[in-house]
């Protein structure tokens, strides 16, 4: 899809769509879109964290959102939202929620506060991967006993594998107090479990002393997944929250304003990741794996706010404290002292952790563009013929 498609879902009329409804969008040409199973955390998080601990999440979360809260942490829609849009197909379904679900087009994995370390606490990256296998082998057998409206086998090779995670491994190392540095010798581990979802290295232990490579032979790619999908992460030392919480006399502050360690960290978990990538397009025989900049994407919409209609590039709509962050550590979105701004279209940041979903909406149209892709792979290449 190129950039002058890439922006026609801003339309309002869209803003119509009911849940899980198909996007009306009339340039798009997907008729067949693939599957799309996403691994992540709340940037992706549909409505798995609040299926998974029967949690709610509520107004004014999703208060732009067609039929109201859905779990999401945004005040509409989110980034993966939009990708699906772009291809014609509906919401992905939460893996967890046992009602009204439809997993015909692929399901979400995704959930908020997910981290790819540690491994054995729900819901890791692994245990997110662990879960779509199951799912696999779930969707295989009953479509094997007569099931139609299932994934079968050669929808699971031509599907679309979407990752968007590592934020939190970086907020984990900050928060316990970790210095840059330490951040940094701690990365190459966070990279290690995304290189082990898409295709397992060996010679880890999972779960204490059940082997990391037996599961190696398992991985989404062993099993036939060639389309990989991966964002880096955003600036970390822009995010409201990390600014009101950690920003101290003396903190290094770039010339936006954000914490310049933090972002710091963000660069160099982007550098690995993007290595990561080039190194698995060589091993992985035919598969595409894409690799985007979301750190480029969102740091721009911060650097040239005014461009895209924003007012307050650091500050929540939704939080308590007023300027400069609008963030209070112990009155969060949600809380009954809180407040959300009349026109969150105006934020870039919904809560201090989350975008508002006028910010994911442009961060999509710039994912989709391919200008910040590598290599440039047009999103709607995925369709199937
Ligand atoms: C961040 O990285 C830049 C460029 O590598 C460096 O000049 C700066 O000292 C770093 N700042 C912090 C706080 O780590
Ligand atoms: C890659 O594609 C070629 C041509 O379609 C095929 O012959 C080969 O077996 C594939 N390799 C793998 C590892 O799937
Ligand atoms: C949040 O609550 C803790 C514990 O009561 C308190 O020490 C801290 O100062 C509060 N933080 C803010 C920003 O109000």
């Amino acid at each position: 899809m190129g950039s002058r498609k890439g922006t026609s879902f801003l339309l309002p009329v869209l803003l119509l769509l009911t849940v899980g409804s198909v996007a009306p969008l009339g340039e798009c040409r997907c008729h067949r879109p693939p599957a799309i199973f996403n691994f992540g955390d709340s940037n992706s998080d549909t409505g798995g964290l609040q299926a998974g601990l029967g949690l709610v999440i509520g107004l004014p979360n999703g208060r732009r959102f067609p039929g109201g809260p859905t779990g999401r942490f945004s005040d509409g829609r989110l980034v993966i939202d939009f990708l699906c849009q772009s291809l014609n197909m509906r919401y992905l379904s939460p893996y967890l929620e046992a009602l009204g679900s439809d997993f015909r087009t692929g399901a979400n994995f995704a959930i908020a506060g997910s981290a790819t370390l540690p491994r054995n606490v729900p819901f890791s990256l692994v245990i997110q991967v662990l879960q779509f296998l199951r799912f696999r082998a779930r969707s295989l057998e009953l479509v094997a006993k007569g099931s139609s409206n299932l994934i079968n086998e050669e929808g699971f090779q031509n599907a679309l594998y979407t990752f968007d995670i590592g934020q939190n491994d970086l907020s984990r190392m900050f928060r316990n107090g970790l210095s840059y540095s330490q951040v940094v010798e701690g990365i190459p581990s966070v990279l290690d479990e995304i290189r082990g979802a898409i295709k397992a290295s060996v010679g880890k232990s999972f779960f204490h002393g059940i082997s990391y490579s037996s599961v190696l032979l398992q991985m989404i790619y062993e099993r036939g997944g060639k389309h990989f999908w991966v964002h880096g992460t955003g600036p970390l030392g822009c995010l409201p929250q990390k600014l009101a919480v950690h920003k101290k006399e003396g903190s290094d502050l770039d010339s936006f304003g954000c914490l310049a360690s933090y972002n710091n960290a963000s660069k160099f978990f982007n550098d690995g990741l993007t290595a990561l990538c080039d190194e698995l397009r060589k091993e992985l025989q035919n598969a595409t794996i894409v690799y985007t900049d979301m750190y480029a994407i969102k740091y721009d919409l911060i650097a040239d706010y005014t461009k895209y209609g924003f007012e307050n590039p650091l500050m929540t709509c939704c939080g308590y404290g007023g300027p400069p962050y609008n963030y209070n550590v112990n009155i969060t979105c949600g809380n009954a002292a809180s407040q959300a701004c009349a026109d969150g279209s105006k934020y870039i940041s919904w809560d201090g952790v989350h975008y508002s979903e006028a910010a994911n909406a442009v961060a999509a149209s710039k994912i989709l563009s391919t200008y910040y892709s590598k290599p440039p792979v047009n999103f709607e290449s995925f369709c199937l013929k």
